[in-house]
């Protein structure tokens, strides 16, 4: 059983039903959406968010119908953003297989990736609770607001860190923050206590998730499916790197300037990785993921408290 496996165990029937309301949400008569769906559909990722919002809903009393519908636009609305992402990031492989941008093209990618959005929409309106709908549809705006910020980011020559977090709260923790945040919402027995605690647990859940990702695209041999050195490629200045940056003498970082014009991979790896750039950004990552646990030990021991102990511990560890 691999690790992911064991963490979905008590929410396994949550997922069931969320996979074949997935499924249906995405229905249409246009031949190429039917085309892209299927295509998106092959692989299914990891579900991180549904299993968090499935989690966080057990947690605080049970799965109700709002729950899924919750779950279901949450994962429609990440889909979205990883259809447009590659576009943005001219990325040419997702979940191990072609992107939509490279299988489609980016005009179709652009519309494909407008169908999970609106269609994320219209699950959010079918959970008939105005909070879910409120909750999404700023979620939209946060995102992209995030990918903005990184695209004026990315040609910051004085960037800093508090400028990394911004992006990275905004594109990817604030995903997963209303992920543990409508799961509480929806839940059958919910506290605004509860409720307060689950947007937080998520919000450092995410902060993980992304700098795991950024070091992750410095692996070669990461299971991802993804492309490594795409960030670097895409001038992209992560957690590692920035440290990596920031910590080099003048000389140094003229060089570093350069490889990253060149799109030089390979060198840039190196020199994050020798200049302590990598444990840098494990120690960040270590400090978010104690954050994370503190939270989590207000709650009293449970079945539901071990999966998501051991979902957190995953942040750490995951290789994909
Ligand atoms: C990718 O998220 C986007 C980031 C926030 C880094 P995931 O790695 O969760 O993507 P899938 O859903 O498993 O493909
Ligand atoms: C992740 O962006 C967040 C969104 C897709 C909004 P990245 O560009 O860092 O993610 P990957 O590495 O392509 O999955
Ligand atoms: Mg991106
Ligand atoms: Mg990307």
């Amino acid at each position: 059983m691999t690790t992911l496996e064991k963490i979905s165990l008590p929410v396994a029937e949550d997922l069931h039903r969320f996979k074949i309301a997935y499924r249906q949400s995405l229905h249409s008569s246009n031949p190429l959406l039917q085309e892209i769906v299927a295509h998106v559909t092959k692989s299914s990722g990891k579900m991180m968010r549904p299993i968090l919002v499935f989690l966080s809903a057990q947690l605080c009393g049970g799965v109700t119908e709002k729950t899924i519908r919750s779950a279901v636009a949450l994962e429609l609305l990440h889909v979205a953003s990883l259809i447009h992402d590659d576009v943005v990031d001219n990325s040419a492989e997702r979940r191990g297989l072609p992107s939509v941008m490279a299988a489609f093209e980016n005009k179709a990618a652009v519309l494909g990736g407008d169908f999970f959005l609106s269609t994320a929409l219209c699950e959010a309106v079918a959970s008939q609770t105005l909070g879910v709908v409120e909750t999404i549809s700023n979620l939209g705006k946060i995102l992209i607001e995030g990918e903005m910020l990184q695209l004026t980011e990315s040609r910051n020559p004085s960037f800093k860190e508090e400028n990394y977090f911004s992006i990275i709260k905004c594109k990817t923790a604030a995903l997963f923050s209303a992920s543990s945040k409508l799961g509480a919402i929806s839940a059958a027995n919910q506290t605004s206590e509860n409720v307060e605690k689950l947007t937080k647990l998520g919000e450092y859940i995410g902060i993980c998730f992304q700098i795991k990702d950024d070091l992750l695209d410095l692996q070669p041999d990461n299971e991802t499916g993804k492309p490594y050195g795409n960030d670097i490629q895409e001038g992209k200045i992560t957690l590692p790197l920035l440290y990596s940056y920031n910590h080099a003498s003048e000389e140094e970082r003229k060089y570093i300037s350069e490889c990253i014009l060149e799109k030089n991979v390979d060198k840039i790896i190196q020199i994050v990785n020798e200049n302590g750039g990598i444990e840098y950004a494990n120690m960040i990552l270590g400090r978010y993921y104690s954050k994370a646990i503190k939270i989590l030990e207000e709650f009293p021991a449970s079945p539901i408290k071990d999966s998501l102990e051991l979902y957190i511990e995953y942040l750490l560890s995951r290789k994909k």
